[in-house]
Parts: structure tokens; sequence; C-alpha cells
């Protein structure tokens, strides 16, 4: 079996890293951030130059945000890379059937602003390298994040930004945290409750983005995807229903005070039975009148104001542990309830508490 082969395989076991985002989704989201950009460092660490729209979306718009510098590195694995080998000596780098490759990276300081708009249509890397104040090149090993050479261009940046492999998001966040990087990435909505994640938003030190989490999200995929949900300019494109934007960066949404009008009542709001706390089965439900702790859906941190509310911690696992919930009658620490006699668990919950200097709930 060629090496080619077992990557593509590779690739295919780890699905959900070869979705690539879309140049709409990040002008969506990033719009917001124009004001913490300035002046910084941007790396997106898992962003072959040639194929991510991070790259070409800071690359466009490098004049118009301000930046001092834009990194890109390539992971030699991914079954895009290598497609524009001409920039590079032959034998510098493998054959593509053979796909062990070195990554590559590109170090842009300098956008010449050829209409003078602050803006540049040209995002060609051949066109950018042309300018010696760019340079692209090859690394010494694969371009794993984790690699010593990608983390000494890490200690260089302010803020990674990028969608990294889903399969090693923990570990990604980990490493950004062990730098105390600030980023804006792609996640999945289920790893907001990952013990490597929670704690930051937990501290207020990360949040939801600006970009509604309930609507999910389009990525473009690679062409031997056997299922998509549609055609964009020629690229088959997969709906992701749980991926959300999560940031260290401030977003004015999570400074919004919420207002809920429902009072509390015994009957609507059932309480646990193995944790002092009552059940809010949707958010906007929860009780105005209600000062003790509360379970609600985890898609509430898209909503959380930490002025308002205290996240206290999750309704399961090691996390439910820790608030000293009780194990239930399944043996399992999470929550449980009981509704006509029968025992039930309720789906994913976080569970908070309003405080009580805040004006409003
Ligand atoms: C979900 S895709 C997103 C790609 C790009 N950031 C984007 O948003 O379009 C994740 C990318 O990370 C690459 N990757 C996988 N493992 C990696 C690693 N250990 N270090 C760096 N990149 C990696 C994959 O090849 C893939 O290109």
């Amino acid at each position: 079996m060629g090496n080619s082969f077992k990557d593509l395989n590779k690739a295919k076991a780890n699905k959900n890293d070869e979705f690539y985002t879309r140049l709409v989704d990040i002008e969506l989201e990033l719009k917001h951030y124009k004001s913490s950009f300035k002046d910084k460092v941007i790396f997106c660490n898992c962003d072959d130059p040639f194929e991510s729209n991070f790259f070409k979306y800071f690359a466009l718009n490098f004049n118009y945000l301000g930046l001092k510098k834009l990194i890109a590195t390539s992971y030699a694995t991914s079954t895009i890379v290598y497609k524009q080998l001409s920039l590079f000596d032959e034998d510098k780098t493998t054959h593509p059937d053979t796909n062990l490759k070195q990554g590559y990276k590109i170090e842009i300081t300098e956008v010449l602003d050829l209409n003078e708009d602050g803006a540049t249509d040209l995002t060609d890397v051949e066109y950018l390298i042309k300018n010696n104040n760019n340079i692209l090149t090859m690394l010494k090993g694969d371009g794993d994040f984790r690699s010593s050479e990608c983390m000494e261009l890490l200690k260089e940046s302010d803020i990674v930004v990028t969608n990294p492999p889903f399969s090693l998001f923990r570990q990604f966040i980990e490493t950004l945290t062990a730098f105390s990087k600030d980023f804006i990435i792609i996640g999945n909505t289920n790893s907001l409750t990952y013990k490597e994640l929670f704690p930051l938003i937990k501290e207020d030190k990360a949040r939801t983005g600006y970009t509604n989490f309930n609507t999910g999200m389009f990525f473009e995929i690679p062409d031997y995807y056997d299922k998509y949900h549609h055609i964009e300019n020629g690229k088959k494109i997969a709906r992701v229903a749980s991926s959300c934007w999560i940031t260290s960066l401030p977003v004015s949404k999570h400074n919004d005070l919420l207002t809920f009008y429902k009072k509390y009542n015994p009957e609507d709001y059932i309480k646990y039975d193995n944790y002092d706390a009552i059940d809010v089965t949707v958010y906007t439900d929860i009780p105005c009148d209600y000062n003790g702790i509360m379970g609600v859906p985890i898609t509430f941190i898209d909503k959380l104001n930490p002025e308002q509310f205290e996240l206290l911690g999750v309704g399961s696992g090691d996390f439910a542990k820790e608030l000293g919930i009780k194990k239930n009658y399944r043996g399992r620490t999470d929550l449980a309830y009981t509704i006509d006699g029968k025992n039930k668990c309720p789906y994913g919950r976080v569970l908070i508490r309003k405080k009580l200097h805040s004006k409003e709930v």
C-alpha cells in the first residue's frame, strides 16, 4: 500500500480534521475583532497558506487590520498540501505521491496596497513572496502545531486564529493555555465542557464567539468524501450542526444583560434527586426570582454574561464530582430527577447561579 493511500485512510479516520473553513464564515466572525488585531502577530498554525481561507482573510486585510505580522504553517500530511510545488526547489520536497514531507511556513510582514484603499485583492502567495519582506520556507519537520519549531512561532505570536484538527482539540487548547496565547478558533460545542476548556470559560478567560452557534456551520471538504450537503463553487460542502467559535478575546454579546420573566414555582421547576438545584429545560425559562443553583442546557454558555451569572460546573463526569453531585440511580455522577415516579437524567447541563449584585434576572 502506497503512503499516499495510507495517509488518505488516516485522513478518512479523522474525518472532521479535513473540514476547511469558508471565507464567508471567517469574515462574518472576524470582522468583530478589528481593534484586537492592531499591531499584532497572527499565527494560523493549522493552515496551508495556499488553501486556508484564514490565511487569505488576514493577507487580504493585512493593512486594514494594521497587522504587524502574519504567520501560517502547513501540516505535511494534509491531503491538500503541496499543490503548488513550483514555489519550492524540487529537491527540498518529496514527491506528492509519497506524502512523506515537511511542512512549510509563510511569514508576511508587508502587503503592498496597490489601490491605496487599505486592502489588497492580491492574496496570491507567489505575489506575496515576491516582496522581500515576506518569506516562504520549509520547516524541518511536518508542521505539527506541537513541534518545537511551531512552538517557537507560537511564542512569537500574539493571537492564534484557526480551525484546528478536531481529533487534537484538547491538545490544541492545552498548548495555547501553556503559552497564555490569545485565540479565536473553531471547535465542537461538546468541547465547551472538556476539562481543558471549561475551566477557562468558568474563569471568564474564554467564551463563545459572535456567530450564533445554533445554526450550524458549513465547511469545504475534500473531493473524496462521499457525503456532502451541497456543491459551492465546484467544492463539496458539508454541514456541521455542532460547531462554534471560541475565543479568549472580548465578545460584546457576553456583556448583554439577559431579561427573564417567569417566576419560580416547584411544579414547573423540578429539583434534582442528587443535587440541590432546579432543572431549567430552556434557558429563556430561567426564573427571575430564584437565587439558588440551576441546571441549564450547555448551549446557555453561548448567552452567558459572567457579570450576571456564575458558572459553577458541569452536571456530569468529573466536574459533577467536584460539585458534590451524588451518584444517581444508574450509579453515575450525573444529575437525575424523578418524574411520575420514574428516574431520569436530563440532557447535558451546566450549573449556574445568579450573581446577587446583578441588577437584572
Ligand atoms: C479542520 S482542518 C482546518 C484547516 C484550516 N485551518 C481551515 O480552517 O480551513 C484542520 C487542519 O489541521 C491539519 N492538521 C492535522 N493535524 C495537525 C497537526 N498535528 N498540526 C498541525 N495541523 C494539523 C489538517 O491537515 C487540516 O488541514
